[in-house]
């Protein structure tokens, strides 16, 4: 297999963010599931989100705000549009990033209707500012706007519609406790298992129209790091090689060809994983190596080591975390053929 040094992170073919690949055009929108019982995964979360929007239902009342958080690509922003679609209201998308004024964050506020659902996307990068906006409008649906400067400014307080704010983010870890204290339901999302995968890309596959056979589905699921989102930019992907290199079909050797060449491993890991790998091991005898040294000793940043290849990594048992640093696993020795001493085996 090729290493490649220079990674173009934004192509990134095993990414869980969104990549350019990912279009958002009517297919790749068909293949978000539109109810709860559509949604494959993610078990109990399902199930008390039932609970909660069946019972506010009942009572004729909004959901609670709810924050979902976990590693990036697992269904986030999916949920939201489900939450909304189960509570029959309008779902209002935008991103911590995207809102840079007080004013940005008053005006979706003043334009929401009863009961609509906001998604703040990366909630944790809220600026403080559009924080303390934020804080009468979850408690008490209202916006307390200042009039004029000095000693003769005044507030004056704007009642909204009761809404519901689902809040994502990778890193719940970073959100100030006053934000946080104010979600209702907090829900961590996690890694798809193999079959929950194998079931979402066979129901891609047949919104697709794309042949699939079981153990075609399986591989590439193998290979899809638990994320829904990578596995359907696999098997767009591999699509191509069937249509061109075989006769249509996504079979196991037609996933095993497109994704070998795509530099993606049996488990899913790419030239970036093992370069993290490699360095730990070659680099620092197997570690332990604190996250910063470790980012710049393979040229990435630390959030992109943190957020996007170890969820995965720790899943598999290739790394741990120690109070003093990063640790590979005898796992991660015998996945890349390495020796204690770092050299490869025969
Ligand atoms: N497509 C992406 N994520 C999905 C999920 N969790 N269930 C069904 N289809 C999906």
């Amino acid at each position: 297999m090729i290493e490649t040094n220079d990674f173009d992170l934004e192509n990134r073919i095993v990414a869980p963010e969104v990549i350019k690949a990912d279009t958002t055009d009517d297919v790749d929108l068909n293949l978000r599931p539109k109810t709860l019982d559509e949604y494959i995964g993610q078990d109990k979360v399902k199930e008390n989100l039932k609970i909660y929007i069946e019972a506010a239902k009942k009572r004729g009342d909004t959901l609670d705000h709810v924050l979902l958080y976990g590693p990036p690509g697992l269904g986030k922003t999916t949920l939201s549009g489900i939450i909304a679609h189960e509570m029959g209201v309008n779902f209002r998308v935008t991103s911590g990033p995207a809102i840079e004024k007080p004013g940005d964050l008053a005006a979706l506020l003043t334009n929401l209707q009863e009961g609509d659902v906001l998604f703040i996307d990366e909630i944790h990068r809220l600026s403080r500012a559009i924080e303390e906006v934020l804080y009468p409008a979850l408690e008490d649906f209202a916006l307390d706007i200042i009039i004029g400067k000095g000693p003769s400014a005044r507030s004056i307080r704007l009642d909204l519609n009761k809404f519901t704010l689902v809040g994502a983010t990778t890193r719940a870890g970073q959100l100030t406790s006053p934000l946080r204290d104010r979600f209702g339901v907090i829900e961590r999302l996690e890694l798809y298992s193999k079959e929950e995968l194998c079931d979402i890309i066979m129901r891609s596959s047949v919104i697709l129209g794309v042949a699939c056979d079981k153990e075609g589905a399986y591989e590439l699921a193998s290979r899809s790091r638990g994320t829904p989102r990578i596995a359907n930019r696999f098997l767009k992907r591999v699509r191509d090689y069937a249509d061109i290199m075989g006769n249509g079909k996504v079979t196991k050797k037609i996933v095993k060809i497109a994704l070998d060449r795509m530099e993606v491993d049996d488990l899913g890991l790419d030239g970036l994983d093992r370069r993290l790998l490699t360095m730990i091991i070659k680099g620092y005898s197997g570690g332990p190596v604190g996250l910063d040294t470790l980012a710049s000793a393979i040229g990435e940043e630390a959030v992109t080591i943190e957020d996007v290849c170890e969820p995965y990594l720790i899943q598999l048992g290739f790394i741990s975390r120690t109070p003093r640093g990063r640790c590979a696993t005898e796992l991660a020795y015998k996945h890349l053929g390495l020796l204690k001493d770092g050299q490869t085996t025969l």
